[in-house]
Protein backbone atom coordinates (compact mmCIF):
# COMPACT_ATOMS: atom_id res chain seq x y z
CA UNK A 1 0.00 0.00 0.00
CA UNK A 2 1.71 3.17 -0.55
CA UNK A 3 1.97 5.90 1.93
CA UNK A 4 -0.24 8.84 -0.20
CA UNK A 5 -3.07 6.07 0.17
CA UNK A 6 -1.89 5.76 4.09
CA UNK A 7 -2.10 9.34 4.44
CA UNK A 8 -6.07 9.39 2.16
CA UNK A 9 -7.31 6.71 4.63
CA UNK A 10 -7.20 9.16 7.64
CA UNK A 11 -8.76 12.58 8.31
CA UNK A 12 -5.90 13.75 10.22
CA UNK A 13 -3.86 16.23 8.54
CA UNK A 14 -0.82 16.07 7.34
CA UNK A 15 0.86 19.28 8.58
CA UNK A 16 -1.19 19.16 11.78
CA UNK A 17 1.44 17.28 14.36
CA UNK A 18 -0.13 15.75 17.29
CA UNK A 19 -1.12 12.48 18.17
CA UNK A 20 -2.68 9.40 16.01
CA UNK A 21 -5.80 7.76 16.07
CA UNK A 22 -4.54 4.11 16.75
CA UNK A 23 -1.48 5.30 18.45
CA UNK A 24 -0.50 5.74 21.77
CA UNK A 25 0.32 9.28 22.46
CA UNK A 26 3.83 9.94 22.04
CA UNK A 27 3.85 7.53 19.37
CA UNK A 28 1.06 8.89 17.58
CA UNK A 29 3.00 12.57 17.89
CA UNK A 30 6.02 10.67 16.02
CA UNK A 31 4.17 9.00 13.54
CA UNK A 32 2.54 12.25 12.43
CA UNK A 33 6.14 13.47 11.98
CA UNK A 34 7.38 10.32 9.75
CA UNK A 35 4.35 10.52 7.64
CA UNK A 36 4.88 14.00 6.52
CA UNK A 37 9.06 13.56 6.06
CA UNK A 38 7.79 10.69 4.06
CA UNK A 39 5.12 12.73 2.02
CA UNK A 40 8.05 15.01 1.41
CA UNK A 41 10.19 12.49 -0.01
CA UNK A 42 7.26 11.01 -2.49
CA UNK A 43 6.91 14.69 -3.40
CA UNK A 44 9.83 14.77 -5.16
CA UNK A 45 9.90 11.48 -7.12
CA UNK A 46 6.63 12.10 -9.23
CA UNK A 47 7.07 10.71 -12.92
CA UNK A 48 11.12 9.98 -12.64
CA UNK A 49 11.92 7.64 -15.32
CA UNK A 50 14.12 4.39 -14.74
CA UNK A 51 16.71 6.69 -16.69
CA UNK A 52 16.45 9.11 -14.27
CA UNK A 53 16.54 6.80 -11.00
CA UNK A 54 19.87 5.10 -12.47
CA UNK A 55 21.59 8.79 -13.32
CA UNK A 56 24.98 9.37 -11.87
CA UNK A 57 25.90 12.96 -10.91
CA UNK A 58 29.17 11.23 -11.08
CA UNK A 59 30.80 7.92 -10.89
CA UNK A 60 31.06 7.22 -7.04
CA UNK A 61 27.68 8.86 -6.18
CA UNK A 62 24.54 7.07 -5.37
CA UNK A 63 21.72 6.97 -7.91
CA UNK A 64 18.43 8.11 -5.95
CA UNK A 65 16.92 4.61 -6.88
CA UNK A 66 19.72 3.12 -4.93
CA UNK A 67 18.75 6.43 -2.35
CA UNK A 68 15.10 4.83 -1.61
CA UNK A 69 16.22 1.35 -1.56
CA UNK A 70 18.33 2.39 0.85
CA UNK A 71 15.84 4.11 3.14
CA UNK A 72 13.88 1.28 3.04
CA UNK A 73 16.76 -1.00 4.42
CA UNK A 74 16.61 1.64 7.09
CA UNK A 75 14.02 0.92 8.00
CA UNK A 76 13.49 -2.55 8.11
CA UNK A 77 17.11 -2.93 10.35
CA UNK A 78 15.55 -0.49 12.71
CA UNK A 79 12.58 -1.93 12.94
CA UNK A 80 14.54 -5.59 13.91
CA UNK A 81 16.51 -3.73 16.01
CA UNK A 82 13.92 -2.06 18.09
CA UNK A 83 10.57 -4.35 17.48
CA UNK A 84 12.36 -7.74 17.54
CA UNK A 85 15.03 -6.95 20.16
CA UNK A 86 17.89 -7.90 17.17
CA UNK A 87 20.83 -6.30 17.96
CA UNK A 88 22.54 -4.02 15.13
CA UNK A 89 25.11 -6.06 12.99
CA UNK A 90 23.28 -9.35 13.92
CA UNK A 91 20.36 -9.81 11.32
CA UNK A 92 20.33 -13.05 9.72
CA UNK A 93 21.63 -14.45 6.58
CA UNK A 94 18.20 -13.89 4.88
CA UNK A 95 17.67 -10.11 5.78
CA UNK A 96 21.11 -9.47 4.61
CA UNK A 97 20.91 -10.84 1.82
CA UNK A 98 17.64 -9.19 0.77
CA UNK A 99 19.04 -5.85 1.99
CA UNK A 100 22.99 -5.82 2.72
CA UNK A 101 23.19 -4.27 -0.48
CA UNK A 102 21.08 -1.42 -0.03
CA UNK A 103 21.70 -0.54 3.41
CA UNK A 104 25.55 -0.39 2.11
CA UNK A 105 25.28 1.45 -0.75
CA UNK A 106 28.35 1.77 -3.04
CA UNK A 107 29.45 -0.18 -6.17
CA UNK A 108 27.58 -2.94 -5.38
CA UNK A 109 24.53 -1.48 -4.68
CA UNK A 110 25.00 0.53 -7.85
CA UNK A 111 24.89 -2.26 -10.28
CA UNK A 112 22.65 -4.41 -8.37
CA UNK A 113 19.41 -1.67 -8.17
CA UNK A 114 19.70 -0.70 -12.01
CA UNK A 115 16.57 -0.53 -14.08
CA UNK A 116 14.41 -0.38 -11.50
CA UNK A 117 11.47 1.46 -12.40
CA UNK A 118 9.41 3.70 -9.44
CA UNK A 119 6.73 1.62 -8.71
CA UNK A 120 9.61 -0.69 -7.40
CA UNK A 121 11.13 1.52 -5.39
CA UNK A 122 7.62 3.21 -3.89
CA UNK A 123 6.63 -0.49 -2.96
CA UNK A 124 10.07 -1.65 -0.97
CA UNK A 125 9.10 1.83 0.80
CA UNK A 126 5.83 1.23 1.51
CA UNK A 127 6.24 -2.38 2.85
CA UNK A 128 8.36 -1.60 5.02
CA UNK A 129 6.47 1.77 6.20
CA UNK A 130 3.58 -0.65 6.51
CA UNK A 131 5.21 -2.70 8.99
CA UNK A 132 6.83 0.41 11.12
CA UNK A 133 3.03 1.57 11.40
CA UNK A 134 1.90 -1.71 12.29
CA UNK A 135 4.15 -2.45 15.00
CA UNK A 136 4.26 0.99 16.74
CA UNK A 137 0.50 0.93 16.76
CA UNK A 138 1.03 -2.14 19.29
CA UNK A 139 3.54 -0.42 21.45
CA UNK A 140 2.86 2.52 24.31
CA UNK A 141 4.73 5.55 25.39
CA UNK A 142 6.51 3.52 27.53
CA UNK A 143 8.03 1.28 25.09
CA UNK A 144 9.49 4.71 23.04
CA UNK A 145 11.27 5.59 25.48
CA UNK A 146 13.01 2.50 26.51
CA UNK A 147 16.96 2.82 26.90
CA UNK A 148 19.56 0.73 24.66
CA UNK A 149 22.51 1.05 27.10
CA UNK A 150 24.64 -1.06 24.39
CA UNK A 151 24.03 1.30 21.44
CA UNK A 152 27.28 1.84 19.44
CA UNK A 153 26.62 5.95 20.26
CA UNK A 154 25.98 5.39 24.18
CA UNK A 155 22.70 4.70 25.98
CA UNK A 156 19.83 5.32 23.18
CA UNK A 157 16.13 5.20 23.35
CA UNK A 158 13.79 3.77 20.70
CA UNK A 159 12.57 7.69 20.17
CA UNK A 160 16.10 8.34 19.27
CA UNK A 161 16.58 5.63 17.34
CA UNK A 162 13.46 6.19 15.29
CA UNK A 163 13.95 9.66 14.84
CA UNK A 164 17.29 9.23 13.69
CA UNK A 165 15.16 7.31 10.84
CA UNK A 166 13.29 10.30 9.74
CA UNK A 167 16.71 12.30 10.06
CA UNK A 168 18.44 9.68 7.65
CA UNK A 169 15.65 10.22 5.49
CA UNK A 170 15.64 13.95 5.82
CA UNK A 171 19.62 13.69 5.05
CA UNK A 172 19.05 11.71 1.53
CA UNK A 173 16.60 13.87 0.56
CA UNK A 174 18.91 16.80 0.52
CA UNK A 175 21.10 14.07 -1.62
CA UNK A 176 18.25 13.03 -4.13
CA UNK A 177 17.07 16.96 -4.27
CA UNK A 178 21.19 17.74 -5.35
CA UNK A 179 20.54 14.78 -8.16
CA UNK A 180 17.50 16.23 -9.46
CA UNK A 181 18.87 19.47 -10.12
CA UNK A 182 21.20 17.76 -12.16
CA UNK A 183 19.44 15.48 -14.20
CA UNK A 184 19.99 16.08 -17.95
CA UNK A 185 16.96 17.95 -19.69
CA UNK A 186 15.64 18.70 -16.04
CA UNK A 187 16.92 21.52 -15.22
CA UNK A 188 15.63 24.26 -17.12
CA UNK A 189 11.71 22.60 -17.74
CA UNK A 190 11.03 21.90 -14.20
CA UNK A 191 12.36 24.80 -12.78
CA UNK A 192 10.71 27.24 -15.13
CA UNK A 193 6.93 27.13 -14.38
CA UNK A 194 5.75 28.95 -17.55
CA UNK A 195 8.08 26.23 -19.61
CA UNK A 196 5.66 23.98 -17.35
CA UNK A 197 2.42 25.44 -18.91
CA UNK A 198 2.31 27.21 -15.71
CA UNK A 199 0.55 31.04 -15.63
CA UNK A 200 2.93 33.39 -14.01
CA UNK A 201 3.33 33.72 -10.00
CA UNK A 202 4.72 36.95 -10.44
CA UNK A 203 2.16 38.11 -12.47
CA UNK A 204 -0.14 37.67 -9.90
CA UNK A 205 1.52 39.24 -7.19
CA UNK A 206 2.03 42.40 -9.32
CA UNK A 207 -1.43 42.66 -9.86
CA UNK A 208 -2.51 41.86 -5.90
CA UNK A 209 -0.17 44.97 -4.87
CA UNK A 210 -1.54 47.09 -7.76
CA UNK A 211 -5.14 46.24 -6.28
CA UNK A 212 -4.33 46.68 -2.77
CA UNK A 213 -3.23 50.10 -3.74
CA UNK A 214 -6.62 51.22 -5.14
CA UNK A 215 -8.02 50.07 -1.97
CA UNK A 216 -5.78 50.76 1.50
CA UNK A 217 -3.18 53.94 0.08
CA UNK A 218 -4.55 57.20 0.72
CA UNK A 219 -6.35 59.42 -2.20
CA UNK A 220 -4.51 60.46 -4.39
CA UNK A 221 -3.58 57.42 -5.79
CA UNK A 222 -0.22 56.67 -7.31
CA UNK A 223 -2.06 54.92 -10.40
CA UNK A 224 -5.82 55.19 -10.76
CA UNK A 225 -6.86 51.57 -11.56
CA UNK A 226 -10.34 50.64 -11.22
CA UNK A 227 -10.14 47.83 -13.53
CA UNK A 228 -7.28 46.22 -10.81
CA UNK A 229 -9.84 45.01 -8.12
CA UNK A 230 -12.62 43.82 -10.36
CA UNK A 231 -10.60 41.44 -12.09
CA UNK A 232 -9.01 39.47 -9.21
CA UNK A 233 -12.46 38.65 -8.66
CA UNK A 234 -14.19 36.40 -5.98
CA UNK A 235 -10.68 33.86 -6.54
CA UNK A 236 -8.24 36.33 -5.00
CA UNK A 237 -10.57 38.25 -3.18
CA UNK A 238 -9.05 36.50 0.28
CA UNK A 239 -5.76 37.23 -1.04
CA UNK A 240 -6.20 40.35 -1.53
CA UNK A 241 -7.94 40.91 2.09
CA UNK A 242 -4.97 39.25 3.26
CA UNK A 243 -2.60 41.83 2.02
CA UNK A 244 -3.62 44.58 4.30
CA UNK A 245 -1.67 42.30 7.08
CA UNK A 246 1.62 43.46 5.88
CA UNK A 247 0.89 46.59 3.75
CA UNK A 248 3.06 48.84 6.01
CA UNK A 249 5.91 46.88 6.33
CA UNK A 250 9.10 48.53 4.67
CA UNK A 251 9.46 45.87 2.15
CA UNK A 252 5.87 45.48 0.87
CA UNK A 253 4.99 49.26 0.93
CA UNK A 254 8.45 49.91 -1.23
CA UNK A 255 7.48 47.22 -3.99
CA UNK A 256 4.00 48.59 -4.06
CA UNK A 257 5.51 51.81 -4.56
CA UNK A 258 7.68 50.60 -7.13
CA UNK A 259 4.66 48.72 -9.33
CA UNK A 260 2.44 51.58 -9.18
CA UNK A 261 5.29 54.18 -10.30
CA UNK A 262 6.50 51.95 -13.23
CA UNK A 263 2.49 51.75 -14.51
CA UNK A 264 2.49 55.43 -14.45
CA UNK A 265 5.55 56.23 -15.95
CA UNK A 266 4.64 53.69 -18.85
CA UNK A 267 1.41 55.21 -19.29
CA UNK A 268 2.48 58.97 -18.76
CA UNK A 269 5.11 58.31 -21.46
CA UNK A 270 2.36 56.37 -23.97
CA UNK A 271 0.04 59.15 -22.92
CA UNK A 272 2.73 61.48 -24.73
CA UNK A 273 3.02 59.56 -27.69
CA UNK A 274 -0.37 59.37 -28.36
CA UNK A 275 -0.13 63.30 -28.13
CA UNK A 276 2.68 62.72 -30.94
CA UNK A 277 0.20 60.66 -32.81
CA UNK A 278 1.52 57.18 -32.00
CA UNK A 279 -1.75 55.02 -32.59
CA UNK A 280 -0.36 51.51 -31.45
CA UNK A 281 0.97 50.05 -28.32
CA UNK A 282 2.01 46.46 -27.40
CA UNK A 283 2.30 45.46 -23.58
CA UNK A 284 4.96 42.84 -23.58
CA UNK A 285 4.11 40.05 -21.21
CA UNK A 286 1.06 42.01 -19.86
CA UNK A 287 0.05 39.66 -17.12
CA UNK A 288 -2.65 40.94 -15.25
CA UNK A 289 -2.24 44.54 -16.43
CA UNK A 290 -5.55 46.36 -16.93
CA UNK A 291 -4.48 49.29 -18.84
CA UNK A 292 -5.89 47.43 -22.23
CA UNK A 293 -9.58 48.06 -20.36
CA UNK A 294 -9.21 51.63 -19.12
CA UNK A 295 -7.48 52.64 -22.38
CA UNK A 296 -8.55 56.47 -22.43
CA UNK A 297 -7.53 57.11 -25.87
CA UNK A 298 -10.08 56.45 -28.87
CA UNK A 299 -7.95 55.47 -31.42
CA UNK A 300 -5.38 53.98 -29.36
CA UNK A 301 -5.20 49.47 -30.62
CA UNK A 302 -3.93 48.00 -27.24
CA UNK A 303 -2.10 44.64 -27.74
CA UNK A 304 -1.51 41.95 -24.86
CA UNK A 305 1.21 39.82 -25.45
CA UNK A 306 1.59 36.90 -23.22
CA UNK A 307 3.26 33.56 -22.42
CA UNK A 308 0.02 31.24 -23.29
CA UNK A 309 -0.43 30.20 -20.15
CA UNK A 310 -0.98 33.31 -18.12
CA UNK A 311 -2.49 34.69 -21.08
CA UNK A 312 -5.17 31.89 -20.77
CA UNK A 313 -5.29 32.48 -17.31
CA UNK A 314 -6.08 36.48 -17.61
CA UNK A 315 -9.10 35.65 -19.84
CA UNK A 316 -10.78 33.19 -17.33
CA UNK A 317 -10.50 35.85 -14.93
CA UNK A 318 -11.74 38.63 -17.37
CA UNK A 319 -15.07 35.82 -18.26
CA UNK A 320 -15.43 35.67 -14.18
CA UNK A 321 -14.97 39.04 -13.90
CA UNK A 322 -17.53 42.07 -14.97
CA UNK A 323 -14.79 43.36 -17.04
CA UNK A 324 -15.34 44.36 -20.41
CA UNK A 325 -13.22 43.71 -22.90
CA UNK A 326 -12.90 46.54 -25.60
CA UNK A 327 -12.82 46.25 -29.64
CA UNK A 328 -9.11 48.07 -29.30
CA UNK A 329 -7.70 45.60 -27.10
CA UNK A 330 -6.39 42.28 -28.61
CA UNK A 331 -4.94 39.32 -27.26
CA UNK A 332 -1.80 37.54 -28.95
CA UNK A 333 0.12 34.58 -27.15
CA UNK A 334 3.56 34.09 -27.55
CA UNK A 335 6.54 32.57 -25.85
CA UNK A 336 9.50 35.31 -26.73
CA UNK A 337 12.17 32.43 -25.99
CA UNK A 338 10.97 30.04 -28.35
CA UNK A 339 8.37 31.75 -31.01
CA UNK A 340 8.87 34.89 -33.34
CA UNK A 341 7.20 38.11 -31.62
CA UNK A 342 6.71 39.56 -35.28
CA UNK A 343 4.80 37.30 -36.93
CA UNK A 344 1.92 37.10 -34.46
CA UNK A 345 1.95 40.42 -33.54
CA UNK A 346 1.17 41.05 -37.28
CA UNK A 347 -1.37 38.60 -37.61
CA UNK A 348 -2.95 40.08 -34.60
CA UNK A 349 -3.26 43.42 -36.81
CA UNK A 350 0.21 45.61 -35.77
CA UNK A 351 1.17 47.34 -38.66
CA UNK A 352 5.29 47.33 -38.45
CA UNK A 353 5.21 50.81 -40.87
CA UNK A 354 3.22 52.73 -38.02
CA UNK A 355 4.72 54.09 -34.90
CA UNK A 356 4.16 52.00 -32.09
CA UNK A 357 5.06 51.98 -28.48
CA UNK A 358 6.29 48.50 -26.24
CA UNK A 359 6.37 48.37 -22.74
CA UNK A 360 7.72 45.67 -21.17
CA UNK A 361 6.72 45.87 -17.13
CA UNK A 362 8.15 43.44 -14.95
CA UNK A 363 9.85 41.37 -17.87
CA UNK A 364 13.16 41.94 -19.04
CA UNK A 365 15.14 40.64 -15.90
CA UNK A 366 13.21 37.24 -16.68
CA UNK A 367 14.53 37.21 -19.85
CA UNK A 368 17.75 35.95 -22.08
CA UNK A 369 19.82 38.48 -23.02
CA UNK A 370 19.02 36.93 -26.74
CA UNK A 371 15.47 37.25 -26.52
CA UNK A 372 15.69 40.75 -24.82
CA UNK A 373 17.81 41.95 -27.54
CA UNK A 374 15.80 40.06 -30.50
CA UNK A 375 12.91 41.76 -28.93
CA UNK A 376 14.55 45.48 -29.16
CA UNK A 377 15.82 44.69 -32.49
CA UNK A 378 12.28 44.32 -33.96
CA UNK A 379 10.70 47.43 -32.04
CA UNK A 380 13.57 49.74 -33.48
CA UNK A 381 12.64 48.47 -37.04
CA UNK A 382 9.50 50.69 -36.18
CA UNK A 383 9.26 54.01 -37.91
CA UNK A 384 10.55 56.81 -35.61
CA UNK A 385 8.10 58.03 -33.23
CA UNK A 386 7.89 54.81 -31.65
CA UNK A 387 9.62 53.69 -28.50
CA UNK A 388 9.98 51.45 -25.55
CA UNK A 389 9.59 51.55 -22.12
CA UNK A 390 10.20 49.16 -19.61
CA UNK A 391 12.31 48.52 -16.07
CA UNK A 392 15.71 46.87 -15.59
CA UNK A 393 17.47 45.77 -12.61
CA UNK A 394 21.41 46.80 -11.69
CA UNK A 395 23.56 43.51 -11.38
CA UNK A 396 23.68 42.93 -7.28
CA UNK A 397 27.69 43.68 -7.29
CA UNK A 398 26.39 47.14 -8.20
CA UNK A 399 24.23 47.38 -5.15
CA UNK A 400 24.52 49.04 -1.73
CA UNK A 401 25.12 46.64 1.15
CA UNK A 402 21.74 47.72 2.52
CA UNK A 403 20.28 46.39 -0.58
CA UNK A 404 22.14 42.90 -1.01
CA UNK A 405 20.00 41.40 1.53
CA UNK A 406 16.53 42.94 -0.05
CA UNK A 407 17.61 41.30 -3.78
CA UNK A 408 18.78 38.03 -2.41
CA UNK A 409 15.24 37.77 -1.22
CA UNK A 410 13.22 38.81 -4.20
CA UNK A 411 15.56 36.63 -6.47
CA UNK A 412 15.22 33.72 -4.37
CA UNK A 413 11.83 34.15 -4.06
CA UNK A 414 10.74 34.73 -7.76
CA UNK A 415 13.19 31.53 -8.43
CA UNK A 416 11.21 29.77 -6.03
CA UNK A 417 8.50 30.08 -8.06
CA UNK A 418 9.74 28.99 -11.28
CA UNK A 419 10.65 32.47 -12.46
CA UNK A 420 14.03 32.92 -12.17
CA UNK A 421 15.61 36.54 -12.85
CA UNK A 422 18.17 36.18 -15.48
CA UNK A 423 19.02 39.58 -16.99
CA UNK A 424 20.72 42.84 -15.00
CA UNK A 425 22.53 45.54 -16.75
CA UNK A 426 24.20 48.47 -15.28
CA UNK A 427 23.06 51.67 -16.71
CA UNK A 428 25.71 52.36 -19.53
CA UNK A 429 25.06 48.09 -20.35
CA UNK A 430 21.72 49.41 -20.91
CA UNK A 431 22.41 52.72 -23.44
CA UNK A 432 24.32 50.28 -25.72
CA UNK A 433 21.34 48.13 -25.71
CA UNK A 434 19.75 51.07 -27.04
CA UNK A 435 21.93 52.52 -29.94
CA UNK A 436 19.33 52.11 -32.12
CA UNK A 437 17.26 54.99 -29.71
CA UNK A 438 17.55 58.51 -30.20
CA UNK A 439 15.99 59.80 -26.99
CA UNK A 440 17.17 57.46 -24.00
CA UNK A 441 15.28 58.66 -20.25
CA UNK A 442 16.86 56.62 -17.47
CA UNK A 443 14.94 57.27 -14.42
CA UNK A 444 15.80 56.17 -11.13
CA UNK A 445 14.53 55.87 -7.66
CA UNK A 446 15.17 60.21 -6.92
CA UNK A 447 13.16 60.77 -9.59
CA UNK A 448 10.45 58.46 -9.72
CA UNK A 449 9.74 59.79 -6.10
CA UNK A 450 9.99 63.44 -7.55
CA UNK A 451 7.56 62.62 -10.14
CA UNK A 452 5.08 60.32 -8.07
CA UNK A 453 5.56 60.71 -4.65
CA UNK A 454 6.73 64.37 -3.81
CA UNK A 455 2.77 65.45 -2.56
CA UNK A 456 2.40 62.51 -0.56
CA UNK A 457 1.34 62.59 2.69
CA UNK A 458 1.24 59.18 3.74
CA UNK A 459 4.75 57.12 3.72
CA UNK A 460 4.46 55.54 0.24
CA UNK A 461 7.78 56.29 -1.67
CA UNK A 462 10.64 54.77 -3.48
CA UNK A 463 13.73 53.41 -1.88
CA UNK A 464 16.82 51.73 -3.36
CA UNK A 465 18.86 51.64 -6.37
CA UNK A 466 18.21 48.61 -7.67
CA UNK A 467 15.18 49.62 -9.86
CA UNK A 468 15.38 51.99 -12.99
CA UNK A 469 12.57 52.75 -15.32
CA UNK A 470 13.60 53.38 -18.95
CA UNK A 471 11.91 55.43 -22.03
CA UNK A 472 13.66 54.95 -25.66
CA UNK A 473 12.03 56.47 -28.24
CA UNK A 474 13.25 57.10 -31.84
CA UNK A 475 13.65 60.48 -33.69
CA UNK A 476 15.02 63.34 -32.23
C1 LIG B 1 6.28 40.02 -13.24
S1 LIG B 1 5.11 39.62 -14.44
C2 LIG B 1 4.70 41.27 -14.95
C3 LIG B 1 3.33 41.34 -15.56
C4 LIG B 1 2.89 42.71 -16.02
N1 LIG B 1 3.79 43.33 -16.95
C5 LIG B 1 2.59 43.61 -14.86
O1 LIG B 1 3.35 44.56 -14.63
O2 LIG B 1 1.62 43.34 -14.17
C6 LIG B 1 6.08 38.99 -15.78
C7 LIG B 1 5.26 38.64 -17.00
O3 LIG B 1 6.15 38.25 -18.06
C8 LIG B 1 5.60 37.14 -18.72
N2 LIG B 1 6.69 36.37 -19.33
C9 LIG B 1 7.83 35.96 -18.73
N3 LIG B 1 8.56 35.22 -19.59
C10 LIG B 1 7.86 35.18 -20.75
C11 LIG B 1 8.07 34.58 -22.01
N4 LIG B 1 9.15 33.84 -22.23
N5 LIG B 1 7.15 34.75 -22.98
C12 LIG B 1 6.04 35.47 -22.74
N6 LIG B 1 5.78 36.07 -21.56
C13 LIG B 1 6.66 35.91 -20.58
C14 LIG B 1 4.88 36.35 -17.62
O4 LIG B 1 3.88 35.47 -18.13
C15 LIG B 1 4.30 37.49 -16.78
O5 LIG B 1 3.02 37.85 -17.21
Amino acid sequence: MSIFAQQDQTAEPLCVFGPRNGYSPQIGVFVSQLNWMRKVVLSRLQNLSVEELDWLPHPDANSIGALLIHLAASEVYYGLNTFDSVPWGRFSYDIRKKWGVAINLGQTARVRYKGFDLAYYLLHLADAREHTLSELSKRDDECLMAIDTTWSWGPTNNLCKWFHVCEHESHHLGQIDLILKQLPGRQRSDKRSLQRGQASRTALGVALRRAAHQIYDEVPLVLNDPVAVPLLGDRYAKALADAQEDLNEDSSRLMRAWLVARSRFAEDHLARAVEAGVRQYVILGAGLDTFGFRNPHPELQVYEVDHPATQSWKQELTEASAVVVPDSLHFVSVDFETQKLSERLEDAGLDSRAPAVFALLGVVMYLTADAFEETLKYIAGFPEGSGVIFDYAVPRDMLPDEEIDARDELASRVESIGEPFRLFFSPDEVRSVLSAFERIEDVDDKELNRLYFSERTDPLNLKGRSGHMIAAFRGA
